[in-house]
């Protein structure tokens, strides 16, 4: 349609996943429009937000889905999924159980997405240093096993989330 589109090289699809309260809307908001909110609402169904950045002097646009985390509130999977290249996949440090169901998610994600999909461990809230309850190296052990990326970032600070989105962006390139 428009006139910015004429530039576009490539648009690659990435769906942010994990449980609810992870923080996955506030990534999304610091990456597309360096935003964060405290009182942030639980998502409904499905969200989008885009940012176009420059990769090897080519223009892509990255169309990043964001559904809830609550099973009852989530989109129907295969259709979210479906066409995705890369995938961030968030925890909450601060929160035991949101990592210890990151297995699963991986689970739904080998069930659903496309086999080459680049994945991105990200356990969030990394400002909340006082509160840690992931040890960073057990979640680095999971993410090689499992073949993933992984950073710890804060959509607060907005450390590594920039990072994060690139590297994911870069690997799919
Ligand atoms: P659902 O939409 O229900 O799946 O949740 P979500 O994963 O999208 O969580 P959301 O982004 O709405 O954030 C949940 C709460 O955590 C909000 O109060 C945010 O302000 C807060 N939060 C998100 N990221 C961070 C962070 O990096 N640090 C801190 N301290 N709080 C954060
Ligand atoms: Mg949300």
């Amino acid at each position: 349609g428009g006139q910015d589109d004429l530039r576009i090289d490539y648009v690659y699809k990435v769906v942010v996943i994990g449980d609810s309260a992870v923080g996955k809307s506030q990534i999304l908001s610091r990456f597309a429009k360096n935003e964060f909110s405290f009182d942030s609402k639980s998502t409904i169904g499905v969200e989008f937000q885009t940012r176009t950045v420059s990769i090897n002097s080519k223009v892509i646009k990255a169309q990043i889905w964001d559904t809830a985390g609550q099973e009852r509130y989530r989109a129907v999977t295969s259709a979210y999924y479906r066409g995705a290249l890369g995938a961030m996949l968030v925890y909450d440090i601060t929160k035991r159980q949101t990592f210890d169901h990151v297995a699963r998610w991986v689970h739904e994600l080998r069930a659903h997405a496309d086999s080459s999909i680049v994945i991105m461990l990200i356990g969030n809230k990394a400002d909340l240093v006082d509160q840690r309850a992931v040890d960073t190296e057990d979640a680095l052990e999971f993410a090689k096993e499992q073949g993933l990326f992984f950073s710890e970032t804060s959509a607060l600070s907005g450390e590594n989330v920039e990072a994060a989105f690139f590297k994911v962006l870069e690997e799919i390139f």
